[in-house]
C-alpha cells in the first residue's frame, strides 16, 4: 500500500438547495489537511485529496479515511482538526463523528 492513510474529502457540488458537501468546503478542507500533513512532516505516509460524492450526502460535509474505511460527517474546520489529531496522528477514531452503517 502506498500510503498509511488516504483521506478522501467530498468536494461534490449539487444543484442549489440540495443537501451536499459543496466544492468550496471540500477544497478548503483538503488544503487544510494538506497543511496539517506537511506541518507534521507526513507527506510520504498520509495523503488527502478531493473526491466526488461519497454517497452519504445527508450527513455531509463528509470524508472517508482508508484503509480503515471510516466515514466522518457533519464536518467543520474545527472537527476536521479533531479528526486529524485523533484519528490520523494517534490512530484513535472519534466515535461521536463517525458515520456507522
Ligand atoms: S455530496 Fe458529499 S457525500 Fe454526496
Amino acid at each position: 500500500m502506498k500510503y498509511e492513510k488516504h483521506i478522501f474529502v467530498c468536494a461534490n457540488q449539487k444543484a442549489e438547495g440540495k443537501k451536499c458537501c459543496g466544492e468550496a468546503f471540500g477544497m478548503e478542507a483538503v488544503q487544510h489537511l494538506r497543511s496539517r500533513i506537511k506541518e507534521a512532516n507526513l507527506q510520504v505516509e498520509i495523503r488527502a485529496q478531493k473526491a466526488g460524492c461519497l454517497d452519504v450526502c445527508q450527513h455531509g460535509p463528509a470524508l472517508v479515511i482508508y484503509p480503515e474505511g471510516t466515514f466522518y460527517g457533519s464536518l467543520t474546520m474545527e472537527n476536521l482538526d479533531q479528526i486529524f489529531d485523533s484519528h490520523i496522528l494517534k490512530g484513535e477514531k472519534i466515535e461521536s463523528l463517525e458515520l456507522k452503517f
